[in-house]
């Protein structure tokens, strides 16, 4: 498939002087933030991957902005069930060994392990998102926090993305790898995936057409059993 931006493509990112999405400390910025605009660029958010992201990797400043973003998902119980890391751009040679020694174990070729090496390298920022899902809370099943930890990774990548910087989160069979569990996470802790983050060098594609009429819709009531609609209240 030709990989060109075609003219109809939306424009690449959306300018870094559009709109921040992090408020001043302490403050809410929603009346400042021209919510039409932002509507419109959060519509358009596709991932960019690894090999069409570019330096300048965003700075700490904009990560952090990107995690406050995170920490506003519904989070029921407040458990916060995840956390992201950083992986600096001198640890990427330290993960290459360790992406190498899995596909090793995996029953990787000599190619399959340069492979592995060279991943570890692609992207100017590469971040690892865990998830700390608590079993036996009460009222907060490990599926509601799951929803968390997803929602939190969605705000990270859209706040990316209203800043101008293009992403994709890629966990692949080796992320459930002991080893690479062991790396990064503390007992009860789950690497979900690895997030690359940078400049787009091309727009970012839809891989499909939303079917918006299946995903809302009103309710067609079901298995009510005893309760029928003209059961008196
Ligand atoms: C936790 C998680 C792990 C993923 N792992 C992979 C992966 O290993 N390989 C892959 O091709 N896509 C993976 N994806 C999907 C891509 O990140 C991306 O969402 C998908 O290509 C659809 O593109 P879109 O974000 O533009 O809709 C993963 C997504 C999530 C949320």
């Amino acid at each position: 498939m030709d990989a060109s931006p075609s003219h109809d493509d939306p424009p690449v990112g959306i300018p870094r002087t559009s709109t921040t999405p992090h408020a001043p400390d302490g403050q809410t910025a929603c009346a400042a933030v021209p919510r039409r605009e932002a509507l419109a660029a959060l519509a358009q958010r596709h991932s960019v991957g690894p090999r069409w992201l570019t330096d300048p990797a965003p700075d700490d400043a904009d990560l952090r902005r990107a995690i406050a973003c995170a920490l506003r998902a519904p989070d029921h119980g407040l458990l916060r069930p995840w956390r992201a890391v950083l992986v600096g751009r001198e640890q990427r040679r330290l993960l290459g060994d360790l992406f190498a020694s899995i596909a090793r174990d995996q029953g990787g070729d000599e190619a399959a392990i340069a492979r592995e090496i060279e991943r570890a390298e692609r992207g100017p920022a590469l971040v690892a998102w865990i998830a700390r899902i608590q079993p036996g809370i009460d009222d907060v099943p490990a599926h509601e926090q799951w929803m968390t930890t997803g929602g939190a990774l969605t705000l990270f990548l859209s706040a990316l993305h209203l800043m101008g910087y293009g992403a994709k989160t890629l966990s692949g069979r080796k992320c459930s790898h002991p080893r690479l569990q062991a790396a990064f996470c503390t007992p009860g802790e789950t690497l979900v995936a690895f997030i690359t983050v940078g400049t787009p060098s091309r727009a970012a594609a839809a891989r499909g057409c939303d079917d918006l009429d299946f995903h809302w819709q009103p309710w067609q009531p079901q298995n009510l059993g005893g309760a029928g609609p003209s059961a008196p209240h």
